[in-house]
């Protein structure tokens, strides 16, 4: 089986981002070790803190969020980071090719439960046009990834990966301690009667996404004419390899319980990385409105609506959304 250096090296992904994506692995995988010790690691359980969006920040949040960024402040390549964990841009090295963002840890909410959980990433090239440590090196639409992936700490530890071209997984041997590709060029399925959404926010959505989830549970008694089936793992990481894996469609829809902030998955960190995963697994990725890699990012940690997975089904969703 071939390891992931081997796969970047013959797809000639440059040296220097290859760096990147390597320190971003050591990261992960030192990650993953504490996630499987647990207690036993001492990473369970809630922190006195906040992060800049209000939320309370794990235990696991702060130590895989000093993990990457310690790493990749060492990692000449890398000119910023940007991080869910961090209220502004880290800066790196002036003279480095790549800025990373990332959620450094997707899915807290299952830390304690022993559920999935995992580390996203996006990477792009450092603009000439603006100093290293500004915000503005992140205005850069989806579409200018250079690379996007996640390690999911499940049962396995696995990586999903594009640099551009096709969306692979690896998994993690930890016998070796090396990332061996486990599927070459994911494929998602068109058509699926699997959706993912938190059906509890429903009463704030806007009426034409409570149709089209209404008409999906009314399944081959209504106009969809089959029956859907529902998960949802409160891990986007989780429900993304599941929809890589199987098909299926994942939504995060905006919903009007705090009118300063409708959409709950970042932008930089969440959906863009998930997105290009998924455009590169022939899927399709919205918000409400548009393709989310068109999207021009304002703001470090701005939210969007995320409709994502197999392409028929998206499809189908945004025809309800826009009649
Ligand atoms: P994070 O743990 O990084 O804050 O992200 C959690 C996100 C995402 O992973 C998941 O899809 C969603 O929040 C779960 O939301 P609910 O709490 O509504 O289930
Ligand atoms: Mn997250
Ligand atoms: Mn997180």
């Amino acid at each position: 089986m071939k390891n992931l250096l081997n796969v970047l090296r013959d797809d000639d992904v440059d040296p220097a981002l290859m760096q990147v994506i390597e320190t971003i692995i050591d990261a992960s995988k030192e990650i993953a070790f504490r996630v499987r010790q647990g207690a036993l690691a001492g990473v369970l359980g809630s922190s006195q803190d906040e992060n800049i969006q209000g939320e309370t920040q794990k235990h696991l949040d702060i130590i895989s969020n000093q993990l990457l960024k310690d790493l990749l402040l060492a990692c000449a390549p890398v000119a910023a980071l940007a991080s869910e964990e961090e209220d502004t841009v880290v800066a790196a090295n002036p003279s480095g090719k790549y800025v990373v963002a990332f959620d450094p840890l997707d899915g807290s909410s299952n830390i304690d439960i022993n559920g999935q959980i995992g580390t996203i990433f996006s990477i792009y090239r450092a603009l000439d046009s603006v100093p290293h440590s500004s915000e503005l090196q992140f205005n850069q639409q989806g579409s200018h990834q250079v690379c996007a992936g996640y390690v999911l700490y499940g049962p396995s530890t696995l990586l999903a990966i594009t640099t551009g071209k096709r969306t692979r997984c690896f998994t993690l041997d930890s016998t070796q301690g090396t990332f061996l590709l486990t599927a070459d060029n994911i494929q998602i399925a068109k058509d699926t009667q699997e959706f993912a959404i938190n059906m509890s926010n429903s009463r704030f959505w806007n009426e034409n996404m409570r149709c089209y989830i209404e008409d999906l549970i009314l399944g081959e008694i209504g106009p969809r004419q089959k029956r859907y089936n529902m998960r949802w793992n409160a891990a986007m990481v989780g429900d993304v390899h599941r929809v890589l894996t199987r098909g299926g469609i994942f939504l995060y829809p905006s919903d009007n319980r705090n009118a300063k902030q409708p959409a709950k998955l970042r932008l930089l960190y969440e959906a863009n990385p998930m997105a290009l995963l998924i455009e590169n697994a022939g899927g399709k990725a919205r918000s409400e409105t548009q393709r989310i890699l068109d999207i021009q990012p304002q703001q470090l940690h701005e939210r969007v609506a995320v409709i994502l997975g197999s392409v028929n089904e998206v499809d189908e969703c945004l025809s309800y959304l826009h009649p």
